[in-house]
């Protein structure tokens, strides 16, 4: 099993809205919400799936291939999703769904040295042709760069701590392996707080490697740019950071006039673009996180567009 995709239901119960229409998975990963759009939709109807990881792209082509007529499939960050549209002469989608973060199968692959708990290369990018790979940050960025990725994105409270360790050890031994980072984490954390910091540093490091938030707000204000009247916007997320990104973007484009209430006529002019959908995330019921414990994180927030 690739990925056991998460929220099925409620995926298809907020994003599909017209059953010939043409809608962006942004986040294809084993193909799994991919699949369950194309069997709700007609013969009309059109997906695009959009993946960084190559490994990602080959398995969804083959698992979904008794749709390729109806499929496009393109190694793509999300962010530049337009550009995809454009090359295929689409001008607007009916729905959107990002499933954010990294796929069971990419923690289950050592090489990629997402895990903790598997000893691999520290790399962590998903498009593993480009960019600076996790084994690069950590020997090579300054001090005070790790102490704000391990702050801002692990939201590590021994941030500086974890940090000194790192650039200390890496002068005569450059850190190459997840499990010689875990190790330094080791040196510098309490047994029982061992398992969450090491979450929070290795998200921490995946989110600054991959850029993963300013891919997300970079998506996200493009949407309303793509989005057919009606058209929906789903995504789920994994971790507090990104619920937020999507939270306040979901808020903002949902509200109106933003002048300060002492102004006594409105000068900002600002339209609602979007009309949320979910007062307060979608999660996954205890059946499903029975069955799927990667379920348990997961928040799903829906939003549709109304110009
Ligand atoms: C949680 S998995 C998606 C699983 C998928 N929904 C399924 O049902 O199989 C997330 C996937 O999104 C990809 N991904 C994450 N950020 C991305 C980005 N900015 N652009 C393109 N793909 C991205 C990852 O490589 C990963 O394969």
């Amino acid at each position: 099993m690739y990925h056991e995709p998460v929220l099925k239901e409620e995926v298809i119960q907020y994003l599909l809205n017209d059953k010939n229409g043409i809608y962006l998975d942004g986040t294809l990963g084993g193909g799994g919400h991919s699949e369950i759009i194309l069997n709700n939709l007609t013969k009309a109807g059109i997906l695009i799936g959009l993946d960084m990881d190559n490994d990602a792209q080959k398995f969804a082509t083959k698992r979904l291939n008794k749709w390729t007529d109806q499929l496009v499939i393109a190694k793509k960050n999300f962010r530049d999703f337009e550009l995809v549209l454009q090359e295929k002469g689409i001008p607007k989608l009916n729905g959107i769904l990002l499933d954010l973060g990294v796929s069971s199968y990419q923690i289950d692959t050592p090489e990629k040295g997402f895990s903790f708990s598997q000893d691999g290369a520290l790399d962590m990018r998903m498009d593993e042709t480009g960019g600076t790979a996790a084994v690069d940050l950590i020997n090579t960025a300054p001090l005070s760069e790790l102490i704000r990725i391990f702050r801002e994105y692990g939201e590590e409270r021994h941030a500086s701590r974890i940090a000194r360790v790192i650039v200390a050890e890496r002068q005569s031994n450059p850190v190459n392996t997840t499990f010689g980072l875990t190790k330094l984490i080791h040196r510098v954390s309490a047994p029982q707080h061992r398992v969450k910091t090491l979450a929070r540093i290795f998200q921490a490091l995946r989110i600054a490697v991959n850029d993963e938030l300013q891919n997300l707000r970079t998506c996200l204000q493009k949407s309303t740019g793509y989005l057919r009247q009606g058209g929906r916007i789903v995504v789920i997320s994994y971790h507090s950071l990104e619920d937020r990104i999507v939270k306040n973007f979901f808020r903002n484009e949902s509200s109106k006039c933003e002048c300060p209430p002492e102004f006594p006529i409105c000068i900002c002019n600002k339209m609602d673009t979007l009309k949320i959908l979910t007062k307060r995330p979608v999660t996954a019921s205890d059946a499903e996180i029975n069955l799927n414990a990667r379920s348990r994180s997961a928040k799903l927030r829906a939003a549709e567009f109304i110009l």
